[in-house]
């Protein structure tokens, strides 16, 4: 499943859902947490799961539901299931247990609805409470649902009375650098894609398609979205360029045409095994 661009769209905005369809986005998340009021959330459970059954499957549909222990999961999952979404972004996700339990929870959706079992992927959203700091290199060999591993620095700070995660110019304070580096290693440790958080001032693109080239470089192979402008500044941000994939494949071409080198020559610099191994995610990532 391809994860470079995911749109968040409140639950109880069926309209935008609709829209929302259209703009790009590789998945959209149809948010039952944060995005709408406890008094709306049955109300949102049923607009998602209608637009489940009905919409019209051109890109990846993710449901986010409300954390674990916030005695709404089970509803929205039961909600939700029927309509077979294509995975499930679980925030306050508190590493390996976490994982297991929302596992177990979807495995027995699927029975009851007949649907196959392992289709529903899962992506975590990792660092949003202390505990779950601890726990960011915990969550490879639990399942294959895991689809990446992504974070967020809004609730943080919160939960422990930080007054922002942010500095004046927008970059993380270091706390929060610390949370998106251990995602980055978390994902790496995992085998799974690791996803860049929102960027929240959704008419800044420019500052997002600074942001969006860093998490690429630092590794990120996609991030999430808040508004449809943002879609093409991410897509773009983390598409591998024409000279990215010239190169990567002349230093394919180069171990291929050698295979028992160690090290090679290449435009007059040497390359070696790590480089051959960067060269292949890179066109893996096409
Ligand atoms: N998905 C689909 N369509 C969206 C959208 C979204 N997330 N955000 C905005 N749009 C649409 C609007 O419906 C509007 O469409 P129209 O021109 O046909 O009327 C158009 O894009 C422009 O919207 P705009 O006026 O710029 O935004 P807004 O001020 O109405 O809304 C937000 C701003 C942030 C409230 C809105 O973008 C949003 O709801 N984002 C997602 C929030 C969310 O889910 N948060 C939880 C995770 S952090
Ligand atoms: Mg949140």
């Amino acid at each position: 499943m391809n994860l470079r661009s995911l749109l968040f769209v409140p639950g109880d905005r069926p309209e935008r859902m609709e829209k929302a369809l259209g703009l790009g986005a590789r998945a959209l998340i149809l948010d039952l947490e944060d995005a709408v009021a406890p008094p709306r959330k049955a109300e949102a459970r049923r607009m998602v799961a209608d637009f489940l059954a009905t919409a019209e499957r051109r890109c990846a549909l993710f449901v986010r539901i409300n954390p674990l222990d916030s005695g709404l999961s089970d509803d929205d999952l039961a909600a939700v299931m029927s309509g077979r979404p294509d995975g499930i972004v679980l925030p306050k996700a508190e590493g390996a247990a976490s994982l297991a339990a929302l596992d177990d929870a979807l495995a027995r959706g699927e029975v009851l609805h007949g649907l196959p079992l392992g289709g529903i992927a899962i992506l975590p959203i990792a660092s949003e409470t202390p505990a779950a700091v601890f726990r960011l290199g915990s969550y490879g060999g639990v399942t294959p649902r895991l689809a990446g591993i992504t974070w967020g620095a809004e609730d943080l700070p919160a939960a422990i009375g930080a007054s922002t995660s942010r500095e004046e110019d927008g970059s993380f304070t270091a706390p929060y650098q610390m949370c998106r580096a251990l995602t980055l290693f978390g994902a790496g440790a995992a085998g799974v894609a690791p996803i860049e958080t929102v960027y929240p001032a959704f008419r800044d693109l420019s500052g997002l398609a600074a942001f969006a080239a860093r998490a690429r470089r630092d590794g990120f192979t996609g991030m999430m979205a808040i508004h449809p402008s943002q879609v093409p500044v991410i897509e773009q941000a983390f598409a591998p360029t024409e000279a990215e994939i010239t190169h990567a494949e002349a230093i394919v071409a180069a171990f291929a045409a050698d295979p028992g080198a160690g090290a090679l020559s290449l435009d007059g610099r040497m390359i070696d095994r790590p480089h051959l191994k960067q060269a292949e995610r890179l066109l893996a990532l096409r």
